[in-house]
């Protein structure tokens, strides 16, 4: 029997790595994104393609309804579609907050709500949350995306046991840093939202730079998703994963360094050392 995976976020990145591998396997995969038009070289390759924004609850019903309609099962999900919103906090305005919280929460519970009764009705599947090491060591300029990875840490700790008992196991995936579209797209939103009046202004570069960090030192996506599938394909997998450029190094030093010396560390490389009361 044909296993069936359902991925989000397939139009570039991880996603789309992960789509198109798992494919070569031999699984039957749902490739979503938002724009389907996107997806046109992974329906040709063999997937499944289905439109879904995951700040849509409608599309996202709509979506598995038709996943299993024409495959019959999910044996896998993984949620992975997401962006980084990358502001100062006091620079971030509310519809900016409940879009990324929207993408990267709620998005991701509401889908395992619609999910978890098909894998319970055919005994049982893998539910697989990208997080990341972002979520375990925050970063300034970066808390609306660290503080909505830290909570999809938390979701998945608590489905993890909730959703055990009916056969349905739960891993949180933490990359690294991975060669993606994640920092052009990170960019983005600073583009569109940084202004001029902002207080960390004098270090504009450093709130453009932390756009940019994931992919300063980062692991090639078709490495990690290599790395990557036979962990979560396994019948027992780990309950984390960490895979990518500084994802053992990170939460290493937030674990055994003082918080004055990291926050010092930190405030230096993105340039809040530099500011003063008086600018
Ligand atoms: N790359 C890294 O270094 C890194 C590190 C840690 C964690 N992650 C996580 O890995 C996941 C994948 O990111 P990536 O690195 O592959 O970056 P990416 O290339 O930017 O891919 C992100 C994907 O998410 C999709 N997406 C965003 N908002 C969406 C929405 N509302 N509905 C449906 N899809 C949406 C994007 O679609 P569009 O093309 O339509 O925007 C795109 O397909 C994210 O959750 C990210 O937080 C990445």
């Amino acid at each position: 029997m044909q296993k069936v995976a359902f991925i989000t976020g397939c139009s570039t990145g991880i996603g789309r790595e992960l789509a198109m591998q798992l494919n070569n396997q031999g699984w039957k995969v749902v490739a979503t994104a938002r724009r389907i038009e996107t997806l046109e070289s992974l329906e040709k390759a063999g997937c499944l393609v289905l439109p879904l924004d995951v700040t849509e609850p409608r599309q996202i019903k709509k979506a598995v309804r038709d996943a299993v309609e024409i495959c019959g099962r999910i044996d896998l999900l993984v949620n992975n579609a997401g962006y980084g919103l990358i502001l100062p906090v006091l620079d971030i305005q509310e519809e900016e907050l409940r879009r990324q919280q929207n993408t990267n929460i709620t998005g991701v519970i509401q889908l395992i709500q619609e999910v978890a009764p098909v894998m319970r009705s055919h005994g049982g599947g893998t539910i697989v949350n990208i997080g990341s090491i972002s979520g375990v060591a925050p970063t300034p300029f970066s808390a609306a995306y660290c503080a909505s990875k830290a909570a999809i840490h938390a979701w998945s700790d608590v489905l993890r046991m909730e959703l055990q008992p009916f056969g349905i196991r739960v891993v949180t995936v933490q990359p690294g840093g991975i060669v993606t579209d994640f920092g052009k797209n990170s960019r983005k939103t600073v583009e569109a939202n940084f202004s001029k009046s902002s207080w960390y202004a004098p270090v504009e570069e450093y709130v453009f730079a932390r756009a940019n960090t994931s992919q300063e030192i980062a692991t090639p996506v078709a490495v990690f998703v290599k790395r990557l599938i036979p962990k979560i394909t396994r019948s027992n997998p780990s309950a984390l994963i960490r895979i990518g450029k500084r994802s053992f190094t990170l939460p290493l030093l937030k674990r055994w360094l003082p918080s004055a010396l990291l926050d010092r560390m930190m405030m230096k490389k993105y340039g809040l050392h530099a500011l003063s009361p008086r600018m």
